[in-house]
């Protein structure tokens, strides 16, 4: 019987957990063969997930934590941030994977861990649920690899000792810096026959980024966090509302799966608005959802784009990278080339390279190839044409 509460079960919002992960059977079963592989004491490749902002990384990532702990694995997710050292995201994830297993099957590894690493260059204090790792920041000294490369073996070596696997979960890995990445690859070549692996998600550029980091990047497996099939689409609508007994009208569904365009943020922002539009119905069981209901979400969907999304995204540039976005508004929605850019602004090579690269560390843009770049969120493009008055590209 659904609770005669009224609720939205929807909800949109960075890193937000929908009511249902639709559409990412891929790589949940990537994630299954992997705790298959480390159960039954084999290797498995480490994971790098990549797609554009929004597309739903990170609640996948958080869909992988909570599947991993439940098989009891020493496991913990991490929020990379640029410049604050590989150190840090180690630390922060042996922190919260103690914390999670308490008095666990790994409790004892971990502190067998603590003895093994004492030392000058490592120390773990895992008894007071605090770990400090002397790798130091990347930007003040290089980090010494033998020390990740010895931590991490020896945590594999925990792990199987425990009979699971050992796997963290690195998002936004596009901004660690190139000698960390490096360092990261290594490690995880270095505990390649231990049940150990990261799983990293970042910007469509992630490959790129791991491969200038360094040869391991070719044992990684890559996978993209795509746009949504119209079935999964429609899957995520209706499975949240039928729990309330809430049903949607065909013509309503066609309407939704229009304007969701297969992108997972406009999904939860759609279904939200809409279930609000309706009355929210949770306490009316048999309501079905129609086209008017769609269509009387439309301008707080348009708001909360306008305002919450694209509004604070162009807020981030300065002055002159908002040039750069407007330049590129002005030549197109999808890929453009950043030597049209250039030419657009009519500025030297260097100083629109270097307001490109600004952008991307803002996460704005990313260069999906050589020379080319993109926005990291649909519809920014005909957002900046609408705020600059810019009329639309011509094809
Ligand atoms: N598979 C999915 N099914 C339904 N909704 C989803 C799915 N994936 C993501 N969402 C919804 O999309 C929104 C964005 O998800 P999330 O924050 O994980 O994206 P992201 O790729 O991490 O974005 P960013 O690059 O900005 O960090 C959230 O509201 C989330 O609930
Ligand atoms: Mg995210």
């Amino acid at each position: 019987m659904p609770p005669a509460l009224r609720i939205n079960p929807y909800c949109a919002g960075a890193g937000t957990r929908p009511p249902l992960l639709a559409g990412r059977g891929r790589q949940l079963a990537q994630i299954d063969y992997l705790a298959g592989q480390f159960e039954s004491r084999r290797g498995a490749e480490s994971i790098a997930w990549y797609g554009l902002r929004g597309m739903g990384k990170t609640v996948l990532l958080r869909e992988v934590l909570d599947r991993l702990r439940d098989r009891g694995w020493l496991v913990g997710y991490h929020e990379v941030r640029r410049d604050a050292g590989i150190g840090g995201s180690i630390a922060a994830i042996l922190v919260q994977a103690h914390a999670a297993l308490g008095r666990g099957k790994l409790s004892s590894a971990l502190a067998w861990l603590r003895d093994q690493l004492g030392g000058a260059s490592v120390s773990a204090d895992l008894g007071e649920v605090t770990v400090r790792l002397g790798l130091g920041s990347s930007r003040t000294r290089p980090l010494p690899e033998d020390a990740l490369d010895g931590l991490l073996i020896r945590l594999g070596e925990a792990a199987a000792a425990a009979a699971v696997g050992a796997v963290f979960l690195l998002d936004e890995l596009q901004l660690m810096d190139r000698h960390d990445l490096s360092a990261l690859l290594h490690a995880a070549e270095a505990a390649k026959d231990l049940p150990l692996a990261f799983v990293g998600a970042g910007l469509p550029d992630l490959p790129g980024q791991l491969a200038a980091a360094g040869t391991y990047a070719e044992r990684l497996f890559y996978d993209r966090v795509d746009w949504l099939a119209e079935a999964d689409v429609i899957e995520a609508l209706i499975v949240p509302a039928h729990e309330f007994g809430v049903t949607y009208s065909d013509a309503a569904l066609d309407l939704l799966v229009a304007g969701v365009r297969a992108y997972p943020y406009f999904l939860q922002l759609y279904a939200e608005e809409t279930w609000k539009a309706a009355g929210t119905p949770s306490d009316r069981p048999g309501r079905v959802i129609e086209a008017r209901d769609v269509e009387a979400a439309l301008d707080a969907v348009e708001r909360r784009l306008e305002e919450g999304m694209y509004r604070i995204r162009l807020e981030k540039a300065s002055p002159s990278e908002q040039d750069y976005l407007r330049a590129m508004a002005t030549l197109g929605e999808g890929r453009v080339s950043s030597g049209d850019v250039t030419r657009l602004l009519g500025k030297s090579h260097q100083q629109a390279s270097s307001q490109r690269d600004r952008l991307i560390a803002k996460g704005l843009v990313y260069a999906p190839a050589h020379n080319a770049l993109e926005f990291t969120v649909p519809g920014f493009g005909g957002y900046l044409r609408r705020h600059f008055e810019i009329a639309a590209p011509e094809s």
